[in-house]
């Protein structure tokens, strides 16, 4: 629940400097943020979004059990924020790099690195005062096609960016506590 309110380009710039920063297998920084702030693409990436989640909610394709798991969370195939915020930012993990005569380069813990850059992105985010959504409109094959990404780039995330709506209400969470996270060995 996102409010249509702008959010300056600088912002996010900063939040993805902050990302970069993240350790990467053997420094190679698999990863590419792709900025979408125009009406259109994101039009286009809430309509491709909505035609494969009403496959995973309404077509079956989603597995009772994990259905089950997003039940008290409230979720389903519509995702009309796609078009209210100011930002959609997708992340993406490059399999592997192409160097400078265009040979490939061997990227090595990918999803690691990618995903300590997104945790990243999203607290310097949080830190703004911005609101995002981790979303993976699964298969995500349609934001590589729309957003024209190469060969080597998988999506890894979806981030919807802006201001919390004045009205917004969120599930009511707890995280676990420090017990249940957390394992001393001791001599
Ligand atoms: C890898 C990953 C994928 C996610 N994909 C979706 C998604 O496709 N749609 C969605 O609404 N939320 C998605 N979420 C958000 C989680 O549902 C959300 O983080 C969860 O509700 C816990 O809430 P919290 O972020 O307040 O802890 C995803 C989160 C993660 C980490």
């Amino acid at each position: 629940m996102f409010s249509p309110d702008p959010v300056s380009r600088e912002l996010i710039e900063t939040a993805i400097r902050t990302a970069s920063t993240a350790p990467s297998g053997a420094h190679r920084q698999p990863w590419t943020f792709v900025l979408v702030g125009g009406h259109e693409t994101k039009r286009a990436i809430r309509v491709a979004a909505e035609e494969e989640e009403k496959q995973n909610y309404e077509g079956g394709r989603l597995p009772p059990d994990w259905r089950e798991a997003l039940e008290p969370l409230g979720t389903d195939w519509e995702k009309p924020y796609l078009e209210v915020v100011p930002w959609i930012v997708v992340l993406f993990e490059q399999r592997y790099g192409i160097g400078p005569d265009g040979d490939r380069l061997k990227h090595w813990y990918v999803k690691e690195s990618v995903g300590i850059a997104a945790g990243l992105f999203i607290a310097a985010l949080h830190q703004m005062g911005l609101a995002t959504l981790t979303h993976t409109p699964s298969p995500m094959a349609f934001l590589s096609k729309l957003l024209k990404r190469p060969e080597n780039e998988r999506p890894f995330c979806l981030f919807p960016i802006g201001y919390p709506a004045p009205d917004c209400v969120v599930p009511d969470l707890e995280r676990k506590p420090l017990e249940q996270v957390m394992v001393e060995i001791s001599d």
